[in-house]
């Protein structure tokens, strides 16, 4: 690995290297040529409309999805390498679609979260871990609940729940914050923020809610085929002026309709 003085004074390799990194998906070229780096202890925000390549980026990363070209390190490994096992907990933008008839109870799927092949017989060491995640997450009153149960909110809240069980030191988000009611929202973000800097945990995190991102993310990346933008959060364009970048209005991703002027400036995205 060489040692390149890229931003920020650490000479730690990044937890995630990405360089020229295309992905096609159907013939139709969806990521373009992009670079990132990412380290240790950094929250990073990814805003951007509807279809540019935001979950296609994180899948990449992830290795779910193939790269047709550039590089990818992931602690200096590729994408799925077994020494990645357990380092990286991901959730998913369907996370909180589960199946209704699952019957895994959130302290379960939590549970889960803990589990790793160290620990598989002997759970119990790892049930303050499994409490305390439950706690963060707010669900101590449903925890014996079935998931299926839960509102789509709450399930978000499960699957964050896991992540947070985990020991994993960089944590991947797709739209997290989808279904959530504000007041939530808040304190999952506040959550996030204290892992980042008191558990010294990584984040990328991808949002429609740019107004909720822009409060916690320490560095914002505008991502639309390339990377349009990628820098210190309070340095972050404001909307309308993305939007006139853009020349076109920003398009919600919760119910895909077009929102008023008004409404861009709520902050979604
Ligand atoms: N399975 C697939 N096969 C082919 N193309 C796909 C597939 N899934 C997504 N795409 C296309 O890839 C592009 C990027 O999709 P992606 O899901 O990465 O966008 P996104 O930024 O996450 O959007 P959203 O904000 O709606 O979640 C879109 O044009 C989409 O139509
Ligand atoms: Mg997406």
């Amino acid at each position: 690995m060489q040692a390149l003085p890229t931003q920020g004074s650490s000479l730690e390799e990044p937890i995630l290297k990405v360089e020229g990194l295309s992905v096609i998906r159907s013939g139709k070229l969806i990521i373009e040529d992009i670079d990132l780096t990412v380290r240790k202890g950094e929250f990073v925000g990814i805003v951007g409309p509807n279809g540019s390549g935001k979950t296609t980026l994180l899948l990449t990363i992830l290795g779910i999805l193939k790269a047709n070209s550039g590089k990818i390190r992931i602690y200096g490994s590729k994408p799925m390498s077994k020494e990645l096992d357990g380092k990286i907990s991901w959730v998913s933008q369907a996370a909180s679609n589960l199946p209704s008839d699952l019957r895994v109870t959130v302290r379960e799927l939590v549970e889960l979260g803990a589990l790793n092949r160290g620990n598989m017989f002997s759970r119990w060491r790892d049930k303050e871990k499994v409490n305390q995640a439950i706690e963060m997450v707010g669900l101590q009153d449903v925890e014996n609940t079935d998931v299926g149960r839960l509102s789509g909110g709450q399930r978000q809240r499960a699957v964050i729940g896991r992540a947070l069980a985990s020991k994993a030191e960089f944590i991947i988000l797709d739209e997290p914050l989808v279904g959530i009611d504000r007041q939530s929202r808040s304190s999952l973000l506040k959550l996030l923020d204290n892992l980042c800097h008191e558990a010294n945990k990584t984040i990328l995190m991808v949002s429609h809610d740019l107004a909720a991102i822009r409060q916690t993310a320490h560095r914002m990346i505008y991502l639309e085929e390339s990377i349009k933008f990628d820098g210190e959060t309070s340095i972050f364009p404001e909307l309308t002026e993305l939007a006139e970048l853009r020349g076109i209005m920003p398009v919600h991703g919760e119910d895909h309709h077009h929102h008023h002027h008004s409404d861009i400036k709520n902050g979604d995205l």
